[in-house]
């Protein structure tokens, strides 16, 4: 379990599925998400017994004892030190409430203290303010735009990388 100071992160269970499903159900939730199509519980299943064996870590995301998202690291490249970091709060009744920078903070942490990391990044929609906001207020900066990188809602959109090294994150712990 990786405690943070609002969400906990803990393994996903099968039981937890279901969950995923609705919020991906959901135009909202999907709008600048990697996935861009729902998910039936047969892929979704599909989707945990592969992660299961991977390389990639993943969490469920809890908030007050209620399942309400989910976040992990991908393409863990030991050698560079390197990983992306992937996060949603599928419950939309909790968006803007710290959840999601209390997450990306929890796993952070956990990067650079346990998994050894030096460079931890992620990929975002350049329209996803909401998202892009909460990132750069854990300490993520944009590193490189790729342009009309993404077809989504009948048009093109740019694509942000953003990361942090773990000087920065280190710095940032030690300023409080
Ligand atoms: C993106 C997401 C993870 C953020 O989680 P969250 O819990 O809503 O985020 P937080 O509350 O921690 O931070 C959001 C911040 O953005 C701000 N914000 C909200 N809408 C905004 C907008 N249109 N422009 C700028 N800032 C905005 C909030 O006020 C808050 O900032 P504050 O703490 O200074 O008040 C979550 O909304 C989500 O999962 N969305 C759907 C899936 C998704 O887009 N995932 C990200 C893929 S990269």
């Amino acid at each position: 379990m990786l405690q943070g100071k609002l969400v906990r992160l803990r393994p996903i269970e099968r039981a937890d599925l279901p969950n995923y499903v609705r919020w991906f159900a959901d135009p909202e939730v999907l709008r600048y998400f990697g996935n861009y199509l729902p998910l039936s519980l047969a892929q979704e299943e599909r989707w945990y017994e592969r992660q299961l064996d991977s390389g990639s870590i993943n969490f469920a995301v809890e908030y007050q004892g209620r399942h309400v998202g989910g976040a992990g690291f991908a393409h863990i490249d030991h050698r560079n030190q390197n990983a992306e970091v992937g996060l949603v709060i599928g419950e939309k009744d909790l968006w803007d409430r710290g959840l999601g920078q209390d997450t990306l903070a929890t796993l952070v942490d956990y990067g650079f203290a346990y998994l050894n990391l030096h460079r931890i990044y992620l990929r975002v929609f350049a329209e996803n303010k909401r998202a892009i906001h909460a990132y750069e207020k854990v300490g993520f900066r944009e590193e490189d735009r790729f342009r009309e990188a993404e077809w989504r809602h009948g048009r093109w959109h740019d694509l942000c990388f953003m990361s942090i090294l773990r000087r920065e994150w280190e710095h940032r712990q030690q300023e409080g």
